[in-house]
């Protein structure tokens, strides 16, 4: 095996990499011209096989600021699109770009790719997590209220691939996770038993006042992710766990409201809970540059 710095999931990697790469964050973010050249010569394939605003831009962004390059890739413009393998793909990219970031359906994608390549892969969102986002998220919650460890963080609505994001990165950074779910959107019994393995703290209750009392951040996302094709079904099962001001308002009294975005609101959310005091959502959406360009440095092996 390889020794390649994949960012494939949280789980996959252990507290003090990730720490490191928060660090490194944080870092970058104080002083980014300092750091104008940090990939200078280094280019970014980025394959998006779903659409994106945030992770298409502040990787792109994020590049460019420290001196590096990007390549976007769209499966319909590539030989990908037409049957070529994913692993024959990820040995040519290798030989021109210095990373590549994925984001498509189902993981064994990201981690054919991964087999493949001699150069790192980013996971940029599979239907099964979002690693990236949840580096932003950790990121802007220890900005805004100091050490996430030991905190509590709730997790409202359909247990998806950000909420499992979450899931691992409240394992590796000593978070008391809250999920308020539905059972038939809950977690799977793997993630539960992960938990379980790890020592993790976790809480699954169909409650989302339950879930949410006291707690020190309330994160929710889309109803139905691009994935889901059942977009009304869910809609009717998912009604009941809408973050609106009556439920933040059992959360403690400084709790943070973060959503990956996009919202759909007057569903998930209200506009009272997103553009309310609690809300930290821009600086939420801001820190995907900042926590990307560490994952960045971290995977080329950059020296911050
Ligand atoms: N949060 C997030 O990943 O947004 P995009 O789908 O716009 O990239
Ligand atoms: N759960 C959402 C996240 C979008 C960034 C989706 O997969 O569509």
């Amino acid at each position: 095996m390889s020794a390649v710095r994949h960012f494939l999931d949280i789980d996959r990697l252990d507290t003090a990499t990730l720490r490191q790469i928060l660090d490194m964050a944080a870092t970058i973010k104080k002083d980014i011209p300092a750091y104008r050249s940090l990939f200078a010569g280094r280019t970014l394939a980025m394959i998006f096989e779903k659409p994106s605003t945030r992770t298409r831009v502040s990787f792109e962004v994020g590049m460019r600021q420290l001196g590096g390059d990007v390549v976007l890739l769209k499966p319909d413009d590539m030989q990908l699109g037409r049957g070529e393998t994913i692993g024959d793909t990820a040995r040519v990219l290798s030989r021109y770009v210095d990373a590549v970031m994925v984001r498509t359906m189902g993981e064994e994608r990201v981690h054919e790719l991964a087999e493949f390549a001699s150069v790192p892969i980013i996971n940029g969102l599979t239907d099964q997590s979002h690693p990236c986002q949840i580096m932003a998220d950790v990121m802007t919650f220890e900005e805004h209220r100091g050490p996430i460890g030991g905190r509590t963080v709730a997790w409202i609505g359909d247990v998806n691939n950000v909420a499992v994001s979450w899931v691992h990165a409240a394992v590796r950074f000593g978070v008391e996770i809250r999920l308020g779910c539905p059972e038939v959107y809950g977690p799977t019994p793997e993630l539960l038993d992960w938990v379980k393995r790890e020592g993790g703290r976790i809480t699954v209750t169909t409650s989302p006042e339950e879930a949410v009392r006291g707690a020190d951040c309330v994160v929710t996302d889309a109803w139905a992710s691009m994935h889901n094709t059942d977009v009304d079904e869910r809609a009717a099962v998912l009604g009941p766990y809408q973050v609106n001001e009556a439920l933040m308002a059992l959360a403690a009294p400084d709790a943070l409201f973060m959503h990956c975005l996009p919202a759909h609101r007057g569903e998930e959310v209200t506009d009272g809970v997103i553009d309310g005091r609690h809300s930290v959502v821009w600086d939420e959406a801001e820190n995907r540059l900042h926590a990307q360009k560490a994952i960045l440095a971290w995977c080329l092996g950059a020296t911050i």
